[in-house]
């Protein structure tokens, strides 16, 4: 019996400790990692409101025949920025090796998105302002397929 002992106090008393440490430290990771998420679903979405109150202005802009380049130009660079920012942060839904696919598509329609905009300021800066506001529409374009696509 006293030769059991050592091993029965390391089945009572050490397994279970050991397997509640890994627990923990497990559900800890996930903690952060669900933190993360959250932090990633904030940012997208303070940059979809970017994009949005832009978009916004240049529609009044561009909707005025007589709009010059220097009333497009600051709010096509504000939608830049918010694409490229918002480019690398996903929908919760699109996380996980399963969806390497579904990510790439949808970094592909941002691009497209931000490529038009860039479009559009370079017609802007060449004075062409029909094409500048032809671009425009492919950025709502754009904006549509991936809000069809990915927003819930
Ligand atoms: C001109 C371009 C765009 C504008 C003006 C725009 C605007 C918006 C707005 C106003 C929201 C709601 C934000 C809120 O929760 O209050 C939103 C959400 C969202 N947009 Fe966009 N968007 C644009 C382009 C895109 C593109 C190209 C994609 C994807 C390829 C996209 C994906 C999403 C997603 C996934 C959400 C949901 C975010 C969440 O869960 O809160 N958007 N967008």
């Amino acid at each position: 019996m006293k030769r059991l002992l050592p091993l029965i106090l390391i089945i009572c008393v050490a397994f279970p400790l050991v397997a509640w440490t890994n627990s923990s430290a497990f559900s800890q990771e996930s903690t952060q990692e669900e933190k993360k998420h959250d932090d990633e679903h904030e940012e997208l979405e303070k940059e979809m409101k970017r994009l949005k109150r832009a978009t916004r202005r240049l529609k009044n802009s561009y909707r005025n025949e007589k709009a010059k380049p220097e009333d497009v130009l600051p709010n096509l660079r504000k939608c830049q920025k918010a694409l490229l920012t918002a480019k690398v942060l996903f929908p919760s839904e699109l996380k996980g090796d399963k969806n390497v696919k579904k990510r790439n598509d949808y970094q592909t329609i941002m691009i497209d998105c931000l490529m038009a905009s860039l479009k559009a300021e370079k017609a802007a800066l060449a004075g062409d302002m029909k094409a500048s506001a032809k671009a425009f529409k492919e950025m709502l374009s754009n904006q549509k397929s991936g809000h069809d696509k990915y927003r819930e």
